[in-house]
């Protein structure tokens, strides 16, 4: 299987190796334009293999210079290279033999961030998915599993640290200013879960000890003086080991465990087997320079790497086809750790809102794909959010469909079974069927379709025969590749609520199956009735988004009011609110449209007042409610023929409208909500600090002046508060001499901290309006600014495209062809890089014709560019297509 070539590869072509791979031995002379790396591997044909057939290895980018069959050269004649790949022939036909590989690395010019690269003079590698074939010739794929020994010889004075997988075995002093270590990891593993860091990096330390008894011990690596800004990371690595003991009886298998955090990386992090590669993002906090949601993201994605050691790396994918297995059920594993250590209701109301904001634009445009795709050009291309988010819901659906108890039994199956294997989702599916002895046949359909399903719904109530009737139709929209879909199993959790707020206990159901509040849509069009209904009740849908659907459903404010006061369920309460809001804001951005005055709706000031005053709530809830959707969802709402300029107006009237009403109850809130003695992250503080800045956010709204902005900014003792009062001067006033010079005291405060800088650029970069463009274009001669750094371009472009609604859609197509250019100008350097801010289009279809032909124009321009990356060409020919 190439795919470098860019031709699509099928999953139906899927066939193991000819070749079994039995050892992997790693000798890595570093050196920063000269990495020499020999590599030495032992295989036998597999039984029944033809005797004739070659062993052909990946390879990209490689400079080879040696090449052994059992310690003796291979002649010319028995083999080939070729950019992708090698080829050898007159293998041994049942012995096993070792073929020694040498190749020529530089480093220091590996702009792709695939492979070995350098970052900030340390060595570092990252080979998911196709990057260990830079590294050497190998049978780069997920189902060959093999044990790795790995020695590194570097200058010592350079690079004092080597790390690689496993445990440590030992290491020299070589005499010549260089030094060696050598690395033995016990588990088998596929190449993308290689890794080697060598370089000079402080440390912090700690210890764990598992139920069984073995002590591990952590370490985290950051660039000197940083040590402390490890802590937090630290402290949500141990909670994460203990929670996967208790929770999923999951224990850790080496005696050591590391992170190292680098600056330049393409993604959050790097699962790699005992030694996890960070984007320092994800690792580095303290109050002064990270907000909450920093240290949010960085208990999530540290627990995600943590608890890939068992759904990832101990089981493993099969082929790429099967990214899910590892993501979607990972992300599950993370997004309930979260739920333990914070709020579940608030952490279940994030994680919908940043589901229907990404996943459910991805699946209803030109990028679309299954969970478990059959196809791809650039596998690259496929860590979405469909993989990742979509694929950690339909986990989730079958905990809902299964119970807790059989869901674990099912869990605790595909452990033993599978343990060191190299699986796909049918044998996950098989061992959820064989604990519980449920058919998930055609549950299974939510891997294989894509499309968001929308369900239409429509009650009626029989006040003589006390009966409840909810009519139900479900369609999963056409997608690219899937013209007609059949019908899915949906696990629908509906409450029905009576006038009082009291739930309605129905005295029996029918049309449909029914687990507790659980109804099992599984047809086309379902009718179910439920008896002994005392008097009209209201419908609360989807209770805790049991299913990632779109649902369609004729409900007054009136009702959805009653079900934001009374449901027992939290988030279905934000969930009444935030239709209710929606509602509002898409006949708000008609009303813009049409030069209409602008109507906010009684009940919804009424609903959202109410719950920001209820002490009755947790504060981080009541600033989830008053967090109004985004222009974003506000656009995904409407549907189609967008114009950004009118939805922002709608929105901009709604929330002065909320303003004006809540002055009082934010004016108290300010004062309540505000916190004393020293900073801390834990989730009932965030709550209070979001409250408070939500709050704030509508007064300094509902005024012209920036006074209280500037104050916030300067009061504030913690980067939330700095940076929540910095976008609030910058969004709301622009160009006032006071945003000026907060942006200027802010920027000289943490001109030495790059990730602080970020913000910096993202906050000007989602500054309103059409002239922000010209803002972004200057910020880019920022000497902060550093084009071959990922988390600079995404922050300062990235941010633009992605969250600019108004700045970037503008009328005249700047916007676009902005974008266009940049993307070509990264693509050499960084194809993945590229092709991930490019994907900030995939909604071009839905906007209206006149910005719409510019970015197909600007989409053009890009398809038409010599020398593309499979990367880039792949996206931009889909979304095109
Ligand atoms: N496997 C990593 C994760 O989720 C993501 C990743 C993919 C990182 C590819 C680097 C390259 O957790
Ligand atoms: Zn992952």
């Amino acid at each position: 299987m190439r795919t470098n070539t860019g031709q699509i590869i099928h999953l139906e072509d899927y066939r193991p190796t000819d070749f079994v791979l039995e050892r992997v031995d790693l000798t890595f002379e570093l050196d920063p334009r000269e990495t020499k790396v020999e590599a030495r591997l032992i295989f036998h044909r597999r039984e029944g293999v033809d005797a004739s057939a070659p062993l052909v290895l990946d390879g990209d980018e490689l400079t080879m210079t040696g090449l052994l069959l059992d310690q003796e050269e291979i002649p010319a004649a028995l083999y080939d290279v070729a950019d992708d790949a090698l080829t050898i022939r007159g293998l041994p036909e049942t012995a096993p033999f070792e073929i020694t590989v040498t190749t020529l690395l530089s480093p220091e010019t590996n702009t792709k961030l695939m492979g070995l690269y350098r970052t900030n003079k340390v060595y570092c590698t990252q080979c998911e998915a196709e990057g260990f074939r830079r590294i050497t010739y190998f049978p780069d794929r997920p189902d060959v599993l093999a044990v790795y020994t790995v020695n590194i010889i570097a200058e010592k004075a350079t690079a004092p640290l080597l790390l690689s997988n496993g445990n440590y075995l030992g290491g020299a002093d070589m005499g010549d200013g260089r030094h060696f270590a050598a690395w033995f990891d016990p588990h088998p593993k596929p190449s993308y879960l290689f890794a080697l860091v060598a370089g000079d990096l402080g440390v912090v330390e700690d210890k764990f000890t598992t139920t069984s008894g073995r002590e591990v011990a952590l370490k985290i690596y950051v660039e000197h003086g940083k040590e402390p800004r490890a802590a937090y990371a630290m402290d949500a690595l141990k909670r994460s080991m203990k929670w996967d003991e208790e929770v999923f009886s999951r224990e850790y298998d080496l005696d050591i465990f590391m992170i190292v955090a680098v600056s330049d990386f393409n993604m959050g992090a790097m699962e790699n087997k005992g030694l996890n590669v960070f984007n320092d993002k994800y690792v580095l906090a303290d109050p002064e320079t990270a907000t909450d949601t920093d240290y949010a993201n960085i208990e999530a994605i540290i627990a995600h790497e943590y608890f890939h050691n068992w759904t990832g790396n101990r089981i493993t994918c099969r082929d790429w086809f099967q990214l899910c297995l590892k993501e979607g059920l990972t992300v599950y594993r993370d997004h309930e750790f979260s739920a333990d250590m914070r709020s579940r209701a608030v952490k279940r109301i994030a994680e919908v809102r940043h589901l229907k904001s990404e996943q459910f634009p991805e699946d209803a445009g030109p990028l679309a794909h299954p969970v478990r795709p059959t196809q791809y050009r650039e596998i690259n291309n496929f860590y979405t959010t469909t993989v990742y988010e979509k694929g950690s819901e339909v986990t989730r659906m079958i905990a809902t469909l299964l119970g807790r108890d059989l869901f674990k039994k099912g869990m605790d199956l595909y452990f033993d079974r599978h343990d060191g294997q190299a699986v796909t989702i049918e044998d996950f599916i098989a061992c959820f069927e064989d604990a519980s002895g449920r058919d998930l046949s055609q549950f299974s359909l939510w891997y294989h379709q894509a499309g968001t399903p929308l369900i239409t719904a429509s009650g009626f109530y029989d006040a003589k025969k006390q009966s409840y009737t909810l009519s139900l139709e479900q369609a999963v929209p056409a997608t690219p590749g899937q013209s007609a879909k059949k019908s899915m199993h949906i696990p629908l959790r509906v409450g029905l609520l009576l006038e009082d707020g009291s739930e309605a206990k129905p005295a029996a159901v029918s049309g449909a199956d029914v687990t507790g509040d659980v109804l099992h849509l599984t047809e086309r069009k379902q009718t179910v009735v439920f008896a002994g209904i005392p008097s009209r009740p209201v419908p609360s849908f989807n209770r805790g988004f049991s299913a990632p659907i779109n649902l369609h459903i004729e409900q007054s404010a009136k009702d959805r009011a009653l079900i934001a006061r009374h449901e027992v369920d939290l988030f279905a309460r934000w969930q009444a609110l935030n239709a209710m809001a929606l509602d509002n804001l898409a006949k708000a951005a008609a009303q813009a449209r049409n030069g209409q005055p602008i109507v906010c709706d009684e009940a919804l000031i009424g609903g959202l007042l109410a719950a920001a005053g209820d002490e009755g709530l947790e504060p981080a809830f009541r600033a989830q409610v008053l967090s109004l959707p985004s222009e974003a969802d506000i656009a995904r709402e409407i549907g189609r023929d967008n114009d950004p300029d009118a939805i922002q107006s709608g929105r901009q009237a709604i929330l002065s409208a909320v303003a004006a009403s809540g002055k009082d109850i934010f004016t108290r809130l300010l004062g309540e909500m505000a916190l004393s003695g020293p900073f801390r992250p834990d989730a009932a503080s965030a709550g209070q600090r979001a409250l408070r800045n939500a709050a704030l956010s509508y007064l300094v709204y509902g005024e012209d002046q920036p006074a209280k902005a500037v104050s916030a900014f300067h009061s504030a003792n913690n980067m939330t508060d700095l940076s929540q009062a910095l976008t609030l001067l910058a969004h709301r006033f622009p160009d006032a001499a006071e945003t000026l010079d907060a942006l200027a005291t802010f920027k000289k405060r943490f001109a030495d901290n790059a990730l602080v800088i970020d913000k910096w650029f993202a906050i000007q970069a989602t500054i309103p309006g059409a002239s922000t463009l010209e803002r972004v274009k200057a910020l880019m001669s920022d000497p902060h600014f550093n084009p071959s750094n990922p988390n600079r371009v995404r922050s300062l472009v990235g941010t633009f495209a992605f969250s600019n609604p108004t700045g970037f859609n503008r009328a005249d197509g700047e916007g676009y062809r902005f974008l266009a250019r940049q993307i070509l100008d990264i693509d050499p350097r960084n194809p993945q890089l590229a092709a991930r801010i490019l994907t900030s289009m995939r909604s071009w279809r839905s906007l209206e014709q006149v910005r719409a032909k510019h970015a197909q124009e600007a989409l053009k321009e890009v398809a038409g560019a010599a020398n593309l990356s499979v990367d880039v060409s792949d996206i931009v020919d889909r979304m095109l297509s």
